[in-house]
């Protein structure tokens, strides 16, 4: 896995210059062209008749229609060099997984700081009320974790669990006008000191759920049902190697379409 970890760290590493000059110019042309076409009307303006070999080519290459389409096609290249910069950064994040040193931290202050991070989020909207965080947390010890990366999971998850709070909205549930108090958008947090020196956090939602076919995908790298641009398909399989690889503990996910999802996170105390 190191190996691989090393590879696609280079990967990105090779992608991330040249897109990087990609987006460096994106505006300057822009902004070249733009003045090209002021000068275009400057002509049109003090020299109104032209000649014939002219109109005959302004009429070939649609010109009204050029002026008004590129900055449409300016806006989605940016768009993808923006979605390739967000699967760089991703896969950074996937293969740099042992920077950060191991300590023994408190769980739940990593969760509460990871709530203040998505807190915007979770206000109500014009379309749903507030998304709702319970937490129940058990009795912890300090437990031994590469904190920054477990906090990484935490995130993922919690992004999840809202997107899919996000969805059941656009499904036609929790409409603002009709609030029933049972079955508000809610985000609950358990944590618990098990058996076996190990901690279990459960992170659950009442959003759409996952479908059998697709739960059998989540953790796998770029598997994602948002629409592009919004999913990368990296957040669990991330998820996933933090846990299993890096802390030696186990994610599970229980999910019940149009009920809800639980992620369920189990640590050892002592790496
Ligand atoms: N809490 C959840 N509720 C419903 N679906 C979920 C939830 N968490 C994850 N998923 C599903 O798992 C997929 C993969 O998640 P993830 O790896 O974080 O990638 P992304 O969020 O970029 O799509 C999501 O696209 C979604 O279909
Ligand atoms: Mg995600």
């Amino acid at each position: 896995m190191s190996s691989l970890g090393q590879l696609v760290a280079g990967v990105a590493h090779e992608i991330n210059n040249p897109v990087s000059f990609i987006y460096g110019n994106l505006e300057p042309a822009q902004e070249y062209i733009e003045n090209l076409f002021s000068l275009l009307d400057l002509y049109q303006r003090y020299y109104p008749q032209s000649v014939q070999e002219i109109e005959e080519f302004t009429a070939l290459i649609e010109l009204d229609f050029l002026k008004s389409d590129l900055p449409k096609l300016f806006k989605s290249m940016k768009m993808g060099v923006e979605r390739i910069q967000g699967i760089v950064l991703s896969l950074r994040t996937f293969s740099r997984l042992d920077e950060a040193e191991m300590k023994a931290v408190d769980i739940h202050e990593g969760i509460d700081s990871t709530i203040m991070i998505v807190q915007s989020r979770l206000l109500a909207t014009g379309k749903r009320p507030k998304i709702e965080v319970l937490k129940e947390y058990g009795k912890l010890p300090l437990v031994e974790c590469y904190a920054q990366q477990i906090n990484q999971v935490f995130l993922n998850i919690l992004l999840n669990a809202i997107d899919a709070l996000e969805d059941s909205v656009v499904k036609g549930r929790w409409t603002t006008k009709k609030q029933l108090v049972m079955d508000n958008p809610r985000i609950y947090i358990r944590t618990q000191l098990s058996a076996l020196n190990q901690v279990t956090i459960r992170i659950g939602d009442n959003g759409v759920g996952i479908p059998e076919n697709a739960k059998k995908q989540i953790f796998n790298p770029f598997f994602t049902t948002k629409p592009v641009g919004k999913g990368t398909g990296m957040g669990l399989a991330i998820s996933h190697q933090i846990t299993t690889e890096r802390h030696r503990g186990s994610i599970e996910c229980i999910s019940q379409p149009g009920i809800g999802t639980e992620f369920v996170i189990r640590i050892p105390l002592i790496q």
